[in-house]
């Protein structure tokens, strides 16, 4: 499992006054807001019995155990103990570098010292105002995260699993074939259907004069971000639909999906946003839900391989990333309980703005 890397942690609207517990790369976590408004995020066992501190309160900057009452702030160092002056050098407990971005918390579950801001992913589009970028969603997913990222660089299964929605002619498979590139650390999936009609959803939220040129694009970047731009466009008009998928490790077979979508039309549409809301859920709760019965085949499957297709160009390119970068990581680990003490080499930032352009400039999704 990575770790050098920012994942989703939970969403803004998560965080209300009460902290709020979640497990994170088979580490457990609470996640609290101080009073300053950053957000913070500690290991969520008081080394004093080990209660959950997310059971506790937040008292301004710090967060209070509920049990005895000792006292943590952001850094994880106890701050006051009830009846005691001395604080003895045991009283602290782990923390995890957190940043606030685009209607998400993030965490660092790796190398505190690797954690830059400038990693994060960039999505223009979330913080521009001829978007409307309201809708995030969350799901719990009983199944490994990579069945998810499987999912998403393999857009051909719209076809079939989301028949009913935002589907398509399985028989366009074979006429519009699908473009993989694999730039850096990134893998690209590109389809166009080209004089073709909307999917019955697109057409439900914007319709178009037909035939239409629908773009399905995907850009992975791991361990677990895909960005995906439903493109619909015809002479008159260009209607895009972004769909920004984040795939968190839980457990080693569970893992936490957040879905952020954005647009381009009807941008203060509230009933669209509302309907939209309700019509992606369903979509994502049919990917949840063949990833949790794939995950439920294990006892039987074991550890029988996958079998590749040639539409698995794309999941096999980014399985081998992730194996060089887990072997990086692992070589990087010197061994110091759960904090790698190296790490791996930082992608550089001018190579992620760039795939981030290039997404903003042509991408779409499913
Ligand atoms: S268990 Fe937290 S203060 Fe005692
Ligand atoms: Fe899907």
């Amino acid at each position: 499992m990575l770790k050098n890397f920012w994942y989703v942690a939970c969403t803004t609207a998560d965080l209300h006054d009460k902290p709020l517990a979640r497990v994170i790369c088979n580490e457990p976590v609470v996640i609290y807001r101080q009073a300053t408004g950053q957000p913070a995020i500690l290991r969520n066992v008081c080394p004093h019995r080990q209660a959950p501190l997310s059971m506790g309160s937040v008292r301004g900057n710090v967060i209070r155990c509920v049990y005895h009452g000792m006292e943590f702030d952001a850094r994880g160092q106890c701050v006051h103990i009830p009846s005691q002056d001395v604080i003895p050098p045991r009283a602290h407990i782990r923390s995890f570098p957190a940043a606030e971005r685009y209607g998400l918390i993030w965490i660092w579950p790796g190398d505190p010292q690797l954690a830059d801001e400038a990693l994060l992913p960039k999505l223009p589009w979330r913080e521009q105002p001829e978007w409307n970028s309201e809708i995030i969603q969350y799901f719990h997913v009983k199944g490994e995260a990579r069945l998810m990222n499987d999912n998403l660089l393999d857009l051909s299964h719209v076809a079939f699993l989301h028949a009913n929605s935002i589907g398509f002619d399985s028989n366009r498979l074979d006429d519009d074939p699908l473009q993989v590139t694999v730039d850096g650390d990134t893998v690209s999936t590109q389809r166009v259907f080209k004089n073709t009609v909307q999917a019955p959803a697109h057409k439900a939220w914007r319709e178009l004069k037909e035939p239409i040129d629908r773009t399905q694009q995907a850009q992975w970047h791991p361990p677990g971000v895909v960005n995906v731009l439903a493109r619909n466009e015809n002479e008159e008009d260009c209607v895009d639909l972004r769909a920004d998928h984040f795939i968190t490790p839980e457990t080693d077979g569970t893992h936490h999906y957040f879905v952020a979508m954005s647009r381009n039309f009807r941008i203060d549409d509230a009933e669209l946003t509302r309907k939209l809301d309700e019509g992606a859920r369903k979509v994502h709760m049919e990917d949840v839900e063949i990833a949790e019965a794939q995950q439920s085949m294990r006892p039987w499957t074991g550890s029988t391989p996958d079998m590749a297709l040639k539409a698995d160009k794309a999941v096999t390119a980014a399985h081998r990333i992730v194996q060089r970068l887990e072997t990086a990581e692992a070589q990087a680990f010197i061994g110091h309980g759960d904090v790698p003490l190296g790490g791996r080499p930082r992608i550089p930032v001018s190579a992620r703005s760039e795939v981030s352009g290039n997404a903003q400039n042509g991408a779409p999704a499913k």
